[in-house]
């Protein structure tokens, strides 16, 4: 029995390890704030793109360029990719400025307080051998850091958490059109981002870049140690098993009734 056990642990252990799946993903994140804020390094609007969680592009709203924060990103992407970029945050840049104060109406918010709006988008992609798959993607907006409006894929619809939300999540499944592009952005366009931006990216991002899930020499070195472990673990407890076993017949026949316990020891009197 016992010896099964092992065995059908370790072909477990080992079948999960010899597949290696990495996980690459790329956001882009926009922050607006509902008004300036008098302080150094805090911007009314803001936006970048991370691959894997580290900056690759940004922009803001004082210096109205989006720049590269990777050299690889200045040095593979075209004079073009930043100037289409830098228009494209531009106008991006206005609709948030105009969004932000609908919602404020709509929460029946004003101007003593400063609120935020948030839109991140993105996917994410596995990888196992030669096989890239689309994992997730995400298109979310959120109101003073709640979620407020997000796209669910499968079905290509927007999802309201909150009433406030309703009227927006309306209007944009009322174009079909609209949602199936965010659909096709997230699945087809961001993954073809990701791919590029990561073969640019190239030695550097390979490298230590990206979420291992499992990495096959220490995964199955664990696997092994860990089936020697449960090896041993078995082994030592039908050891002790058997000893207890047979140390407790042996006390069993020497036991003696409690009140001989001082017997031959004599007692305070
Ligand atoms: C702004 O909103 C706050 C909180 O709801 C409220 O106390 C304040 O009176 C409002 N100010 C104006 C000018 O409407």
């Amino acid at each position: 029995m016992a010896v099964l056990a092992v065995l059908f642990s370790a072909v477990m252990l080992l079948s999960v390890v010899s597949v290696r799946t990495e996980k690459h993903s790329l956001y882009y994140i926009y922050t607006a704030l509902s008004r300036p804020v008098d302080q150094s390094g805090i911007y009314q609007f803001t936006a970048m793109g991370l691959l894997d969680d580290r900056q690759i592009d940004y922009y803001n709203n004082i210096d109205q360029k989006k720049i590269p924060k990777q050299h690889w990103m200045k040095e593979k992407m075209q004079e073009d990719y930043w100037e289409k970029g830098t228009q494209s945050r531009k106008s991006k840049e206005q609709w948030f400025n105009v969004n932000v104060n609908i919602l404020m109406d709509r929460m029946r918010h004003n101007n003593s307080d400063l609120h935020v709006l948030q839109w991140r988008h993105g996917c994410e992609i596995e990888i196992q051998g030669n096989e890239h798959r689309f994992s997730k993607g995400i298109d979310e907006y959120s109101y003073d850091g709640r979620n407020f409006l997000s796209f669910d894929d499968a079905e290509s619809q927007w999802v309201a958490p909150v009433d406030a939300a309703l009227p927006t999540k309306r209007k944009w499944d009322n174009v079909p059109i609209l949602n199936q592009y965010t659909k096709g952005y997230l699945e087809k366009e961001c993954v073809d981002w990701l791919n590029k931006f990561r073969e640019y990216g190239d030695q550097e991002l390979r490298d230590g870049y990206g979420e291992y899930l499992s990495e096959p020499p220490i995964a199955i070195i664990a696997a092994i140690i860990g089936v020697l472990i449960l090896l041993v673990a078995i082994g030592v407890t039908v050891w002790i098993l058997k000893k207890k076993n047979i140390i407790g017949n042996k006390d069993e026949k020497r036991s003696m009734p409690n009140g001989s316990a001082n017997y031959g020891r004599g007692s305070s009197a």
